[in-house]
């Protein structure tokens, strides 16, 4: 299994393509698929707003249109573009029962502020009780 560390800093690559003109908050996520690829993400703003897409899902997008389903670890970081990080981007609601749709309550949830400062929950720490498939596939 890759060390935490080396997918932060696939997720810190990542963040540079943060397409965020209008927060300017640039995030970077890395999906670890159980087969070993990694699916990285970033966010894309629309003038529109609503419309705009967090890292994390573009990563978990990406890797559920190449047939990946199954996933063992995420890496996600994100800070406003030309400053310093200086606090954990957790992922957002949405982006959390997006995941839960895919991924195990157990797996961990790396968020970072750079390769060694890592704050790590499991999925089901970070939604309880969610609501899922088996909710309505049995
Ligand atoms: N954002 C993410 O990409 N992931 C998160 O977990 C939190 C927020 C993005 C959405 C928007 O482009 C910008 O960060 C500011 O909210």
């Amino acid at each position: 299994m890759m060390e935490y560390k080396e997918l932060v800093q696939i997720a810190i690559a990542a963040r540079e393509n943060a397409y965020a003109p209008y927060s300017h908050f640039k995030v970077g996520a890395a999906l670890l698929a159980k087969d070993g690829r990694v699916f990285t993400g970033c966010n894309i703003e629309c003038a529109s707003y609503s419309p705009s897409n967090c890292a994390e899902r573009t990563a978990l997008f990406k890797a559920v249109s190449e047939g990946v389903r199954e996933f063992s670890a995420l890496a996600v970081l994100g800070w406003k573009e030309g400053e310093k990080c200086t606090g954990f981007a957790a992922p957002c609601g949405v982006c959390r029962q997006m995941l839960y749709e895919f991924c195990g309550t157990d797996m961990p949830v790396i968020m970072a502020k750079n390769e060694d400062e890592l704050k790590v929950m499991t999925l089901g720490e970070l939604l309880p009780e969610g609501f899922g498939p088996a909710n309505l596939l049995g």
